[in-house]
């Protein structure tokens, strides 16, 4: 996982929770990185793992609560990271559609090495499409928190049903967003 996550992630937790918290959990985790992270740099990802664990034994907050909230959070800093002309979608439904094929494709542009998932929209209905996520990471719960931040930007909250999950032994995440 790349750099700018973490430093994200570390953000969210001196806000929320006070700087304290993030020496706390770097104590607690003995990370190889030592919790020094350089945006474009490459890291483990078992440190962001090992990151959320230690949080939620902090907080008291369940570890699946506390990756969606994260997503929420890591939305608003990522959509920024792009020139503005390149997140100018009309709804969240051309967003959705845009997320593989336009900002991933410009994320791996800037970051060569980066390792985005497979996130098609593989459904369109009158109220709501159906989201396809594939990820050796299994990071289906970021996505969730991901596109609730972007629905609620554009003043479109969702409801989100995962009918199919990779962290259940399916090959593939799929999730049905619709407006409400
Ligand atoms: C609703 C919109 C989006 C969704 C659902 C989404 C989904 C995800 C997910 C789930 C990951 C974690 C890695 C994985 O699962 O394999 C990820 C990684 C990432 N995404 Fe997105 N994303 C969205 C929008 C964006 C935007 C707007 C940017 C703008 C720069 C962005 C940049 C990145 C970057 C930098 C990574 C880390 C790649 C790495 O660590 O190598 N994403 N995305």
């Amino acid at each position: 996982m790349k750099g700018t996550v973490f430093n994200h992630f570390q953000e969210m937790i001196e806000e929320q929770f006070g700087m304290e918290c993030w020496e706390t959990l770097l104590d607690k985790c003995d990370l190889p990185s030592g919790g020094i992270y350089t945006s474009a740099e490459t890291y483990d990802d078992q440190e962001i793992l090992s990151l959320v664990v230690a949080l939620s034994e902090y907080s008291a907050v369940p570890v699946p609560d506390l990756v969606e909230a994260f997503g929420r959070y890591l939305y608003s800093g990522l959509a920024h990271s792009l020139p503005p002309s390149m997140m100018n979608f009309p709804d969240l439904w051309s967003l959705l559609e845009a997320v593989d094929s336009v900002i991933h494709v410009e994320v791996n542009k800037l970051y060569p090495d980066a390792l985005t998932p497979k996130i098609l929209v593989t459904e369109k209905r009158d109220n709501g499409v159906t989201l396809y996520y594939q990820s050796p990471r299994k990071m289906c719960l970021l996505a969730i928190g991901l596109v609730h931040q972007a629905a609620d930007n554009f003043g479109t909250p969702v409801t989100i049903k995962h009918t199919c999950c990779m962290n259940e032994g399916a090959d593939h995440c799929s999730m049905l967003i619709e407006r409400g």
